[in-house]
């Protein structure tokens, strides 16, 4: 019986041993008929094949008279190509065990072959592997989902064969073709998948998950917090990753780091499970300086309906050198897949690398998979931190079948290929009731159409040269965006009345004198605000974007929209725009008193007075509240700061740059607008967290400008020891030791009443409650301000301070007039502002 047993094993590790060694990857350059080195590596020419692989029927080959352009590393493979137009298969003689499959489609046009027209099935041995698969088609379908702009696909296999041969068959749809521009057949590890996963949601529970059950398609390999990785630097298995940036939820909410200096594998068996590269870099979160890290980082991805899959996470801790320093909580499709995980004890110690394996299904109605790393509640960490190197999504096959739901293909041809026939048979399958993802597919498929249409050629005589196509022209094209998006067309459409001017480019040339760089008194995201001297001799701010920020040109249309809609004495008004020559310029009133931040701190301007700050206070509070509860109504600023309110030449202060502002309703129902905007410091925890904005998180904000004001100094000052670091932070934790006078600006000494102090420091703490429903509404903190206004003035009234007559008479805007108040229903002060106002700052004049 031992002897048996010692022999089974002997033999098992013999056959194990010789699979490994034996078994050489096999390279074939298709429809080409020699041998030629690629990318470091060796491919055999199809036309002769031998001993390794044998092809059932020669099709056709195709190949090309020029070079290929755009894919410089596989570019001389993709030279040729070879076409079935019947049944065919690659026979590949193999040694049982698990090989990695790589498919090169190239798209081209070759001799009455068009491959927009291709249409074919793919197996290996038993498996399919796409089902009426359509090359252009899927290249659409991949940019479209990773934002990318790939031109030829390579899709990768994983299997598991279990005889001597591996037999790859390409089944055209009738009338149609089949085309195929390479093919790598590689040998793997068995361990490079083990037996078992992590069942996600199930407290730890394992579900088979080896290779000898199932086979998988490599959906996404991200290489995450660091840089595309190219095969060739994988030298084991040339794997691709690629940069993980792109299917961030919110890149806010992480930041890379990267160590190169010691990273080992875990384990000695780890070798080949990732390139040592992918460990050197990771993202953790973000230190939002906001109380505790109380939020997620998250990746969304787009898969297919009605599988399962597999998620592999890569780690290593590269910072800390001590357990429990980093305690984290891993979601997957918003269910726990683990919890109170530590990298450094999971690993056994700093810079080793490490992964875990995770499987969870995807419904029917699904085609998102979230990945969510977080904080987790129960731990008793020093550091709620979070950590990911890199990520790798495997979709497994479902009873010998990984092709996805073949209608989707079909609607992609409909619109991609211009086949009358197959449009007829859409319209029916749709006619029939298909779902409402069908029918968001055929607009976009209608869309599809349009544009290829639009934009239609003449017809071209057919060559019979092999010529590359380029999916470019018709598709995900960006480079006219800026021209088609031209404001114009918005104006015209929601805000002719309201914008008073279109100015000429020469017009805007000659107010800022060409846009003269010592004019610039602001710079963004957007781009940089001059001051101008119009001819009447106005004076404006001149907003001119930047063209070639396509984020700039989003916010700037957001702010168009905006402000088109809204006027308001706190919100800073518009004078006009100019779009000619593809600019896009904003003309602003003009602010002579700059940002509110300019007179509290880091500037040599005079310190403002308690109650001008008051003042600046109240009208910002105001503009917002017209913007939540105006006439427009729900409208979020979404980048509340003192740098955003501006002061004119009286001191009103009003509020800037609505580039990030949304419409409170129809913020639900766009995806992309979700991230998480605004500036660090600022930013509403539960908005962070939650990802949901409300206007809460502008009271959030204000609370900090109200901090801001009575401390003045920057909200984040990373200069400072840790806990002074952000100034919420700081002064929530004096205010409720009631002592916040310790850190109040010095220079208000004297110039305000406790009392009034007190009260306004109420306020801020309340705008910084946790939760959002905990928080004021901006109407409610316009009252209280009011209030702390009129406190302040009865002891200006009882001479009970000893506030200097020059410095009250240098500013004309710190009136004494009795402000309105607000009382329950808001509207009070959204509906009149302007004439309330308005008769209160003629008095401060007179
Ligand atoms: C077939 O594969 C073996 C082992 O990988 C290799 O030695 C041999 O040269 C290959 N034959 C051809 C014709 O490429
Ligand atoms: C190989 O193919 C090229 C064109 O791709 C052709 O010019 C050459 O004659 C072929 N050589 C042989 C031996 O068939
Ligand atoms: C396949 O293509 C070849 C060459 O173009 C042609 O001779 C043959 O008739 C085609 N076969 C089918 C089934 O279309
Ligand atoms: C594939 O090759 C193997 C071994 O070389 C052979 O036994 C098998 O019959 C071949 N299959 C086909 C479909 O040609
Ligand atoms: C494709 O994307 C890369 C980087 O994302 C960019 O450098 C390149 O210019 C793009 N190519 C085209 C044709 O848009
Ligand atoms: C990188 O890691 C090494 C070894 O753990 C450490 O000595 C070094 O300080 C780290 N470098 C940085 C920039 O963190
Ligand atoms: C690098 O790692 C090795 C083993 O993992 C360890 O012994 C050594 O101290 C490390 N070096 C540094 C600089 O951290
Ligand atoms: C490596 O793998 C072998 C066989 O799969 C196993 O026996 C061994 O324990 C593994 N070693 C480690 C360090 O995990
Ligand atoms: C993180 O995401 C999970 C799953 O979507 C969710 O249940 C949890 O509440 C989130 N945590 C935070 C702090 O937002
Ligand atoms: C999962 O979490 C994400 C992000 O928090 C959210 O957008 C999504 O709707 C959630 N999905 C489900 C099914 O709850
Ligand atoms: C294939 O379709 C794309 C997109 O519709 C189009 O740009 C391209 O010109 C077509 N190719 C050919 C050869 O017709």
């Amino acid at each position: 019986m031992r002897f048996c047993g010692l022999l089974l094993v002997l033999l098992a590790s013999l056959c194990a041993a010789s699979a490994q060694t034996a078994a050489k990857p096999i390279l074939i350059d298709c429809g080409c008929n020699s041998t030629i080195t690629v990318n470091g590596r060796q491919w055999i020419g199809d036309s002769f094949p031998g001993e390794n692989f044998t092809l059932s029927s020669s099709g056709i080959t195709a190949s090309a008279t020029a070079a290929v352009s755009g894919e410089p590393v596989y570019g001389a493979l993709y030279r040729t190509a070879r076409i079935f137009n019947t049944s065919s298969s690659y026979n590949f003689t193999v040694l049982p065990g698990n090989y990695c499959i790589r498919f090169h489609f190239f798209p081209f046009s070759f001799d009455g072959f068009n491959v927009n027209d291709s249409s074919f099935d793919v197996t290996a041995n038993d498996l399919k592997l796409v089902s009426k698969f359509n090359v252009p088609g899927e290249i659409y379908w991949k940019n479209t989902r990773s934002k990318s702009n790939i031109t030829s696909l390579v899709k990768e296999y994983l299997l598991s064969v279990s005889l001597n041969q591996l037999k790859i068959e390409f089944v055209p749809e009738s009338g149609s073709f089949a085309f195929i521009s390479a093919v790598e057949v590689i040998p793997i590890l068995d361990r490079l998948f083990a037996e078992t996963a992590n069942r996600v949601g199930s407290n730890g529970l394992k579900v088979p998950s080896s290779l000898s059950d199932r086979g998988m398609e490599t959906m996404y390999r991200l290489n995450v917090g660091g840089p595309e990785i190219s095969s060739g630097e994988d030298h084991d298995l040339w794997r691709k990753w690629d940069s993980d940036e792109r299917f961030m939820f919110s890149v806010n909410a992480a930041y890379s780091i990267s160590n190169t200096s010691n990273v080992s594998y875990a384990s000695i068996n780890d070798s080949s499970i990732a390139p040592i590269l992918v460990y050197e870099t990771a993202r953790t979160m973000t230190d939002n300086q906001v109380v505790e890290k109380r939020f997620n980082v998250s990746w969304k991805f787009d898969v297919d309906p009605n599988f399962d899959y597999l998620i592999r996470l890569h780690f290593c801790e590269l910072v800390y050198d001590k357990p429990n320093q980093r305690i984290f909580r891993v979601y997957i499709n918003n269910k726990t897949a683990a919890e109170n995980y530590d990298v450094f004890k999971q690993a056994g110690g700093k810079n080793k690398a490490y992964h875990e394996d995770y499987v969870d299904a995807i419904s029917q109605k699904v085609d998102t998979l979230w990945l969510q790393l977080g904080p987790d509640s129960l731990t008793s960490a020093s550091g709620t931190d979070a950590l990911l190197s890199g990520v790798e999504i495997f979709k497994l096959s479902r009873s010998a079948n990984l092709a996805h739901a073949p209608e989707r293909i079909n609607t992609v041809q409909g619109g991609l290929l211009d086949q009358k026939p197959k449009n007829k048979i859409l319209w029916t399958a749709i006619g029939a009731g298909a779902g409402m993802t069908i029918t968001v597919l055929l607009l976009f498929a209608a869309f599809v159409r349009y544009r290829t249409r639009r934009k239609k050629p003449p017809p071209a005589k057919r060559s019979p040269v092999w010529r590359p196509l380029s999916l470019h022209g018709t598709m995900g094209s960006t480079t006219n965006a800026w021209a088609s998006k031209s404001p114009s067309n918005k104006i015209g459409s929601t805000a002719s009345n309201r914008i008073e001017r279109r100015f000429t480019i020469a017009e805007i040339r000659a107010a800022t004198r060409n846009f003269d760089d010592t004019l610039v008194i602001g710079t963004g995201g957007f781009g940089k605000v001059y001051k101008g001297e119009m001819d009447e001799g106005m004076t404006v701010a001149i907003k001119r974007a930047n063209p070639q920020s396509e984020q700039g040109l989003k916010e700037f249309e957001t702010e168009i929209e905006m402000l088109s809609k809204l006027r308001h004495r706190h919100l800073v008004s518009m004078i006009g725009y100019c779009d000619e020559q593809n600019e896009m310029i904003l003309v602003y009133e003009y602010m002579a008193n700059g940002t509110l931040r300019s007179h509290l701190f880091g500037s040599d301007l005079p310190p403002l007075t308690w109650k001008q700050r008051l003042h600046a206070c109240i009208g910002a509070a105001r503009g917002l509240h017209y913007l939540h509860t105006g006439a427009e109504g729900g409208i979020i600023h979404r980048d509340v700061k003192t740098t955003n309110i501006l002061l004119d030449e009286n001191f009103v202060a009003k509020m800037a740059d609505f580039g990030l502002s949304k419409d409170g309703p129809a913020f639900d129902h766009t995806h992309v607008s979700t991230a998480v905007k605004g500036s660090f410091g600022y930013l509403d925890p539960e908005y962070f967290r939650r990802q949901q904005l409300t206007q809460k998180s502008d009271v959030y904000s204000f609370g900090v400008v109200l901090f801001e004001v009575l401390c003045a100094r920057p909200v984040i000052n990373p200069s400072l020891p840790r806990e002074q670091i952000n100034l919420a932070e700081w002064a929530l934790h004096w205010q409720r030791q009631k002592s916040l006078e310790r850190i109040m600006d010095p220079r208000l000494e004297g110039n305000y009443s406790s009392e009034s102090l007190k009260k306004f420091a109420d306020i801020a703490e309340k705008c910084l409650a946790d939760e959002g429903k905990n928080r004021p509404t901006m109407g409610e903190v316009l009252w209280h301000l009011e209030n702390v206004l009129q406190l302040h003035e009865a002891h200006v009234q009882k001479g009970d301070l000893n506030s200097s007559p020059t410095s009250q008479a240098r500013y004309a805007a710190d009136v004494s007039f009795s402000l309105p108040r607000i009382v329950e229903g808001e509207e009070e002060a959204c509906t009149e502002p302007e004439s309330i106002d308005g008769v209160g700052y003629q008095e401060g004049q007179g």
